[in-house]
């Protein structure tokens, strides 16, 4: 082991200031040039700021957030902000669970310089914003539509986080598909210049998505969770027949008491519109439900091309 790599990572700095994070990461980025130019045989790239957009409540999910940040890129700022313009009224925005400093522990082994987790008043500080980002109709249908206003304070936060911190790249988790899809087509509807990765759905041995809202689960609606990605992986078994796939998902989650589908539907990656019967092609199976009061979201890919014909 060489005696770089016994340096012990130090913990983040924690800022809950705009101004002092924009500061901050001017010296970080100068540092981070100076020391690339002293190497011998560098290129002379400036160094890149890859954002993990979060609200909290950190979990293996987001810990392989932060591992890809951190091979896009020199500086790693991860955010920690629950976001009042994305909860509807009656949502859990007052009991989301905020665990800062759990957080910040979680991420002082992984060598992150720099956690954001502004208060809302540094976000909003004439309360929430008149102007915003507006999802469009596709923000409306599926989480859109359980979570009216939802994508648009969503977006909305993103686009500030995004100005705020200057990224050139930013993370988001697969799990959240229409999130993910709406974040890549806003920053090419605005022509942002973030980089959007994004990255595989961590899972329980159960296959269970990780989720914050996985703590409001008991143990027996946890074992009862899992049949929402057991269907889905039935579903991707019984692809490329579309209406197998359905139904295999719905054969597993609809048998499981403690679980309440909400939606669950097949749709275009492009545009995120239901697909319909013929279609060939990539598509991705949106799954939401209740399992008890916590309502839980996942997906996978399914490929919807025919299987090459027989040669005989
Ligand atoms: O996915 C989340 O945790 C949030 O929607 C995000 C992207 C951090 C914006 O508040």
């Amino acid at each position: 082991m060489s005696a770089e790599s016994q340096v012990e990572p130090t913990a983040p700095q924690v800022i809950g200031s705009i101004s002092e994070l924009r500061q901050r990461l001017t010296e970080a980025r100068l540092q981070a040039s100076a020391a690339t130019s002293r190497r011998a045989g560098d290129t002379r790239r400036s160094p890149r700021v890859v954002l993990v957009p979060t609200m909290g409540a950190l979990h293996a999910g987001h810990l392989s957030l932060v591992a890809r940040a951190q091979e896009l890129g020199d500086i790693v700022v991860v955010s920690i902000f629950v976001n009042p313009l994305q909860f509807g009224a009656g949502e859990d925005l007052d009991s989301y669970p905020r665990t800062l400093q759990a957080d910040v522990a979680a991420l002082a082994p992984l060598g992150v310089p720099f956690v954001f987790a502004p208060t809302a008043l540094e976000m909003y500080p004439n309360g929430p914003t008149a102007t915003r980002v507006t999802a469009g109709d596709a923000g409306t249908l599926y989480e859109g539509a359980a979570r009216p206003g939802h994508f648009d304070g969503m977006l909305t936060v993103v686009a500030k986080l995004f100005n705020i911190v200057g990224c050139d790249a930013a993370v988001f988790g697969q799990k959240d598909a229409q999130q993910v899809f709406l974040v890549r087509r806003m920053v090419a509807d605005l022509n942002l210049p973030v980089e959007i990765e994004v990255a595989p759905t961590v899972r329980e041995s159960t296959g269970l998505a990780l989720s914050s809202r996985n703590q409001y689960l008991t143990e027996a609606e946890k074992l009862g969770a899992g049949a929402i990605s057991a269907g889905l992986r039935a579903a991707e078994a019984a692809a490329p027949n579309a209406r197998a796939a359905v139904a295999a998902a719905h054969g597993i989650i609809d048998t499981q008491p403690l679980v309440k589908l909400e939606y669950l539907v097949v749709v275009h990656p492009q545009s995120f519109l239901p697909v319909d019967d013929g279609y060939r092609g990539a598509a991705r199976m949106l799954v939401a439900a209740y399992v008890g009061t916590t309502r839980l979201i996942d997906n996978v890919p399914l490929d919807l091309n025919s299987p090459p014909a027989r040669v005989s």
